[in-house]
Formats: C-alpha cells, sequence, structure tokens
C-alpha cells in the first residue's frame, strides 16, 4: 500500500514538474514573440497600416485597405499579446488596427469575415467586455449570412463575376477554409441568444463534411456547387499542387474548424471528425520528421518544396484544444509541433524577418504569391498555440 501511494506521490510529482517546465518554455518564446512584435508595432504606427507579408523585393507587405482577408490576424495577435502581457499599448494597439477595418463589417461580397472580424473584435470583446466590439461581432455576422444558400447548406465562399475566380468556370465555390468562419457565427448565437447563425454554421459543416472529404479524411480545397440543385459541379484546387492533391494549410483548416464545431454544440461526429483529421496528418508519411509539412501532402521533388508554417501553427493551436476533448496523444502532438516552430530553423531572431515571429511559410504557390515568405496569420496561430498551451 506505501508502495502504490510513494508511486502516485512519484507520479503527481513528475507531472507538475513536467507542467512547470511547459508554462516556463511557452513564457519564454511568448516573451521573445512579444519582442519581435513590438517592433513589428512599430513599423506599424510608422506607415499606418496593418503588416501581412514580405514581397519578392523583401520589403514589408501591407494588408489591402480596401478589404483583405488576412487584416484582421495583427490586431488578433495584439490583443493576445495584451492577454499575455496585460500591457495597455497592446490593447490600444489591437483597438487602433481592428478600427481601420470597422467599415467592412457590412461587406457581403466575401466569406473571410468571419476570420476578420473573430480573430480582431472577437478577442477584443473577450478581453474587454466592450459592448461596441460585441456590436460589430453581430453586424458582420449578419453580412456573413447573407452567403448562405439553402439549396447548397454552405455558405459561397468567393463571388465568380470577376478576378481570377471568374476564370475557373464556377457557380458556387466553398472553400475548405470557410470552416473557420464558423467561429463567428457560433459565437455570435452565443452572444445573442438568436440560433440563426449558429444552425447555419451547422448546416455549413455538415455539407462540408459529406463533399469536402476523401476516404484518407484529407480535404479537397475547393467543392464548386449548383446553387439552384445543391449538386456538387466540381472538386478542384486553387491553392494547392492538384485537384487531387492534400494542399497542407487546408487540412490544418479543417481540423481547426472541426474541432471549434465539437466546442460549441459537443455534437461527437464533430469530435470523430477532428480526430480523423488529426490522425491523417499526425500519420502522414509525407509528414517532415520536424513536423511542418511541404505545402501541398503531394508535392513532388519534396527537397526542394518549401515548407508550410502558418499550416504547422493552424494544426498545432487545433490539437491543443483537441486534447482536451480526445486525449493526451493530440496535445503531445501539438507541443511536438509548437517546440519545432519555437526552433531557430523557424523563429526568426528579434530584429530579423521583417519583425514577423515565424518564417518559412506559403500563401499561395499557384498564384506565384508568398512563397518562403513569413505570414501574420502563421504568427497569429503560433501565438494562440503558445497562449493555449501554456495553461497546460
Ligand atoms: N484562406 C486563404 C488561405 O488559407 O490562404
Amino acid at each position: 500500500m506505501k508502495r502504490k501511494v510513494l508511486v502516485v506521490l512519484l507520479l503527481v510529482a513528475s507531472m507538475g514538474a513536467a507542467k512547470a517546465q511547459c508554462e516556463k518554455f511557452c513564457n519564454k518564446t511568448l516573451k521573445n514573440a512579444e519582442k519581435q512584435l513590438s517592433l513589428q508595432l512599430k513599423d506599424a504606427y510608422e506607415n499606418d497600416r496593418i503588416p501581412r507579408t514580405v514581397n519578392e523585393e523583401n520589403e514589408i507587405h501591407w494588408a489591402k485597405q480596401r478589404f483583405d482577408w488576412t487584416e484582421g490576424f495583427f490586431p488578433g495577435t495584439c490583443w493576445y499579446m495584451y492577454e499575455f502581457t496585460g500591457d495597455a499599448k497592446w490593447k490600444k494597439a489591437g483597438e487602433y488596427f481592428e478600427n481601420m477595418f470597422y467599415e467592412h463589417r457590412k461587406l457581403t461580397t466575401n466569406h473571410d469575415l468571419g476570420f476578420v472580424f473573430n480573430c480582431s473584435y472577437g478577442n477584443g470583446y473577450r478581453l474587454t467586455d466592450n459592448e461596441k466590439m460585441k456590436e460589430v461581432m453581430i453586424e458582420a455576422a449578419k453580412s456573413l449570412s447573407t452567403r448562405f444558400n439553402p439549396n447548397v447548406g454552405c455558405i459561397k465562399s468567393w463571388d465568380v463575376t470577376g478576378g481570377w475566380q471568374a476564370k475557373r468556370g464556377w457557380k458556387y465555390p466553398v472553400i475548405i477554409d470557410n470552416m473557420m468562419n464558423l467561429e463567428l457565427l457560433f459565437e455570435v448565437s452565443k452572444l445573442t441568444g438568436d440560433d440563426k447563425y449558429k444552425n447555419i454554421a451547422i448546416t455549413h459543416a455538415n455539407t462540408t463534411m459529406k463533399n469536402h472529404y476523401r476516404p484518407d479524411n484529407s480535404s479537397f480545397h475547393v467543392i464548386d456547387y449548383d446553387p439552384e440543385t445543391g449538386k456538387v459541379r466540381n472538386r478542384h484546387t486553387a491553392q494547392g499542387y492538384a485537384h487531387e492533391s492534400r494542399w497542407a494549410r487546408g487540412q490544418a483548416w479543417g481540423l481547426y474548424g472541426y474541432t471549434v464545431c465539437y466546442r460549441y454544440t459537443k455534437d461527437p461526429k464533430y469530435l470523430e471528425m477532428a480526430k480523423k483529421i488529426a490522425d491523417f496528418i499526425m500519420t502522414s508519411k509525407e509528414m517532415p520528421a520536424d513536423r511542418v509539412p511541404y505545402w501541398d501532402y503531394d508535392v513532388p521533388e519534396k527537397a526542394k518544396a518549401p515548407r508550410d508554417a502558418s499550416a504547422a501553427a493552424i494544426t498545432a493551436s487545433a490539437l491543443i484544444e483537441l486534447g482536451d476533448y480526445a486525449g493526451k496523444k493530440y496535445l503531445d502532438e501539438g507541443v511536438k509541433i509548437v517546440e519545432s516552430l519555437a526552433s531557430k530553423n523557424y523563429m526568426a531572431k528579434i530584429g530579423t524577418n521583417h519583425n514577423f515571429v515565424l518564417m518559412h511559410s506559403v500563401g499561395s504557390i499557384p498564384h506565384g504569391a508568398e512563397i518562403d515568405k513569413p505570414l501574420n496569420y502563421a504568427d497569429y496561430y503560433f501565438v494562440e498555440a503558445l497562449l493555449r498551451l501554456r495553461t497546460k
């Protein structure tokens, strides 16, 4: 009996030590990230713009002012820094930079309102209870909901009346990334008590589960629907290597999206889906030893192929949450990815990399854009993963 008690005590003590070590690692990494982001904040104020990436001329590239799907991430990262430090400078920055796109809450021409407004105003509201921010979230959710078509059972991702999307022959494209817009809808139903937003999110998630996924639990990037009948017209890609290939960030968006669906609904089918996607990612023989995927799992000539740190950061953050619902193996994998990203192979030295935290992400190779560059959303999900991990 005494022996048993001793074993339990030793186990508890070693778990406590591991927890303390993990917290120390997260705090140290977040402190370094804060130093880097403070330099980036100075650039952002000086130029009065939101940093997005670095261009081919090796200059900082700012988010478009008209509308940019990445505009919410920098203020969102500022809010995370406020959560970490409690320093009012980060609160002021979150407010200042999200206010730059306040007008966009009424846009109905794009699905990215969920990304944009939940990462920025959503975090701001969570940390400050500022009612004005809640109102902005509600308005953005209303605008996003106008893109839902009950014949299809999905929110339309892109309009096809102009730009490169008009050249693809699509009628109603829905991309796997769109799973990330659902969090805003779930949250706004919670805030308002109006289930209509949540119901749209659930229908979208169910339709996506049916049509986007392959038997190996990887996803296509773009499903093009007939808006009258809801039938699938095409299974395509926009940012992956090929229609049939497995675009790395798309796998990460799906994992994160179904984990969020489970958080809000507790419906076991979303948990199963998230686990299946996680298992696909974790056991893929295409995954390099350092767990930062090539930009597409199926790209040939892997030795020359860029990695995508953004996909790794999104995956890590999702796995750390999934660990709470589905067991330690997911948390452990999330930890390994975060450790890899925090190494000198991916985390930039302070004052380099145009003051972005992570190096080596990919925006879109088929569009020739942001290849092996820093990205503001890689930083956002990396910081989020560290904050989530710190309390585990
Ligand atoms: N939602 C666009 C992307 O992941 O690149």
